[in-house]
């Protein structure tokens, strides 16, 4: 898991000034929006005796912990100590705040301590801001690490084998030559494949007719998720964006939001989002299983091909971001943090001053490396 990323907590509409609990990258956090309606997202943990901060109040726009009543702003100061009011409040004394941005109906946060102008891009979704797309959204459970599941969002091979009965075709199993476009943030490829012919794409499909669906996978690394556009020889369009998110090492959340130029009456919604959840299950069947349960450390414990190529671009870019220092020691995490003490993601004030309570979460130590 990396810190540093955007990652949607939420989407807008579930985000209210209540407080809401949420779990990203094995850690608490509390959520809430403040009273100019701006999206806060704090770590969970009080740094007075460890309250969960989620499970207090909501005073003004401030959290109030349920332990001892200390109030935090939402920019993660204490604001209050109820039982020595008269206190000078210490400079450690607060937690950890994240900014936040909203953007395609979801709410990303920033999970790192980078300042705002060395962060990454959100991801550009044009078609999510086209008045004629038709768009359904829903979320999605894995028992499966988020860097298996965002490549299995990139890997076309499996449709005939564990999507044959939706969108694969297992008389056509072959992936013919494609090239990948990719930069520090994002990779796409551009393929043609044959799918049997559907009346209105949702009816049955034809044993024997088969269309040319250009089709172009990709992901977003800045805010990690998958993308698709289907593009039918008629004109119509299908656009697909997975945010995957890690709620631990072994869990992952996917947001999604699916467009359509096509059949755009409201009342066809649900078949889109059955159609949608469908797939995901089939995927969950086989992902829950795979072994090693993580991506493995090294090319050489897997065998890999051409048509693999998408997610290694992926996989070389995650490299590079874990050799920067970004990633989460999930080890050590598990051996020293374990009931004795917390921990949090550091959040961009860690570089502005050194008093801090709770330790930042331990990262992989890439000096060690040879
Ligand atoms: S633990 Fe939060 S106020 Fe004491
Ligand atoms: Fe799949």
């Amino acid at each position: 898991m990396l810190k540093n990323l955007w990652y949607v907590i939420l989407p807008a509409a579930q985000l209210t000034d209540a407080l809401r609990p949420v779990r990203l990258l094995g850690q608490p956090f509390v959520a809430f929006r403040d009273s100019s309606g701006k999206a806060r997202l704090l770590s969970d943990v009080c740094v007075h005796r460890g309250g969960s901060l989620s499970a207090g109040a909501k005073v003004g726009d401030s959290v109030q912990c349920p332990y001892h009543g200390w109030r935090f702003d939402g920019d993660g100061r204490c604001v209050e100590i109820p039982a020595q009011p008269t206190l000078r409040i210490p400079a450690k004394a607060r937690v950890d705040a994240y900014p936040t941005q909203e953007r395609y109906g979801w709410i990303w946060a920033f999970l790192g301590d980078l300042p705002e102008a060395e962060r990454p891009p959100l991801p550009t979704l044009d078609w999510l801001e086209n008045p004629d797309v038709r768009v359904v959204s829903g979320h999605f459970d894995w028992q499966a690490n988020w860097e298996r599941v965002i490549e299995n969002g990139l890997d076309f091979a499996h449709a005939p084998f564990v999507h044959g009965n939706t969108f694969g075709d297992p008389a056509q199993p072959q992936i013919d030559a494609f090239d990948v476009a990719s930069d520090d943030w994002q990779g796409q490829a551009r393929m043609l494949m044959k799918r049997p012919r559907r009346s209105g794409l949702l009816r049955r499909k034809s044993a024997t007719e088969r269309i040319s669906v250009v089709t172009l996978p990709g992901y977003h690394l800045s805010g990690p998720c998958t993308t698709l556009e289907l593009q039918l020889p008629n004109g119509w369009r299908i656009y697909i964006v997975a945010a995957h998110v890690p709620v631990d090492a072994h869990h992952t959340r996917t947001w999604w939001l699916m467009g359509r130029t096509f059949l755009r009456s409201r009342w066809l919604d649900r078949r889109f989002v059955a159609s949608n959840l469908k797939i995901f299950r089939e995927d969950h069947a086989v992902l829950k299983n795979v072994r090693p349960e993580r991506v493995p450390d090294s090319w050489q414990q897997e065998v890999s091909l051409k048509s693999d190529a998408l997610q290694i671009a992926l996989r070389q870019r995650v490299r590079e971001l874990e050799r920067q220092g970004w990633q989460i020691d999930e080890a050590r995490l598990a051996r020293d943090f374990n009931g004795r003490k917390a921990c949090a993601i550091p959040c961009p004030e860690r570089r502005q001053s050194s008093a801090w309570a709770i330790e930042p979460i331990p990262l992989v130590d890439v000096t060690a490396e040879g």
